[in-house]
């Protein structure tokens, strides 16, 4: 398959058989991360840039890694240490990053489309590393390659994902790449943390937990982003706990082989009670693992896939 897309901003933009490909490509570079020498030279001469305006462990990590295990050059700004807190535009950062001549741009932006923003006015890919409540294109990849490492397909699998949907850019893109894969998607979560209009999301919808759990292959948690919330939705943590968080008792119900999922950071003892967390269900840092994988192959692919030396 020929690879012909130059920004990645949301899965929106992939048919199922691309999604496919980048996952048959992330399964190529996966052992590269194993070996006892974790570099190839495919994207030697290349120039990333991360811009992180909100808050990241694991994604802006996982991004300097991928790109450093193709020898890419990368560097980072994140919000507190750029002129941004001194008042300049996304679009002046933009062009004064843009005369650097950088190939790759990966940005996490609070803005729901700053990302299409920046593609529509730049010559540099854009990789959405997150914007906003809208998308998170490479964390649903890794956890669709999750999926099917564990599961062998996509197609068909009862998939609940449960807790704050409405301020959840993980669950948007969860959400389009399992429809578009043909896998059976239950949402849950309490009615202030479901967006107003998601009967018309073409998916059940479920207030009990019991039942969005009952007979899943997959539960994927979320965690409440009270950052994003103007206002308290819940009346307390605890209560959430104990309706919506997820226990030894809760995954009982689903089939005995699921698997447990969580993009972190984790709220333990909220969302996902520390037995299950570390039980013996729980994928949650094999998609960490599986990041680094998917990530190179989104960077490869938008510098060129096939054309490159790997
Ligand atoms: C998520 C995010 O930032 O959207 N984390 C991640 O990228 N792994 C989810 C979250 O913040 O809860």
């Amino acid at each position: 398959m020929v690879f012909r897309h130059k920004h990645i901003l949301g899965i929106e933009q992939f048919t199922r058989e691309e999604i496919h490909f980048i996952l048959d490509t992330a399964e190529s570079f996966k052992e590269i991360n194993s070996r006892q020498i974790k570099k190839v030279p495919t994207l030697r001469g290349k120039t990333i840039i991360n811009v992180f305006f909100e808050a990241s462990t694991r994604t802006r990590t996982s991004f300097e890694v991928a790109a450093k295990r193709l020898s890419a050059d990368t560097y980072n700004i994140s919000a507190s240490t750029s002129a941004l807190v001194k008042g300049e535009t996304l679009e002046d950062t933009a062009k004064n990053l843009e005369a650097m001549k950088p190939d790759i741009i990966v940005m996490r932006h609070n803005a729901s489309g700053a990302p299409h923003y920046l593609a529509d006015r730049c010559d540099f890919s854009v990789l959405n590393a997150g914007d906003g409540a809208h998308e998170h294109p490479s964390q649903a990849l890794l956890d669709l390659m999750t999926m099917r490492q564990h599961k062998g397909r996509i197609e068909g699998l009862k998939v609940a994902i449960i807790g704050d949907i409405t301020h959840s850019r993980v669950a948007r893109s969860n959400l389009l790449a399992l429809q578009k894969c043909g896998a059976e998607v239950r949402l849950c979560g309490p009615g202030t943390l479901l967006p107003t209009g998601v009967e018309q999301w073409g998916v059940p919808v479920f207030h009990r937990i019991e039942d969005a759990i009952d007979q899943a292959d997959v539960v994927m948690m979320l965690r409440i982003q009270q950052e994003r919330q103007g206002k308290t939705l819940l009346p307390s943590l605890r209560e959430y706990a104990m309706y919506y968080g997820l226990n030894r008792s809760k995954l009982s119900l689903a089939r005995e082989d699921a698997i447990v999922m969580h993009p972190g950071p984790m709220n333990r003892g909220v969302e996902i009670s520390s037995e299950v967390a570390d039980g013996p269900q729980n994928v949650i840092l094999e998609q960490v693992e599986n990041g680094v994988a998917v990530r190179m192959a989104l960077l490869y692919l938008v510098s060129g896939g096939e054309q490159l030396e790997v």
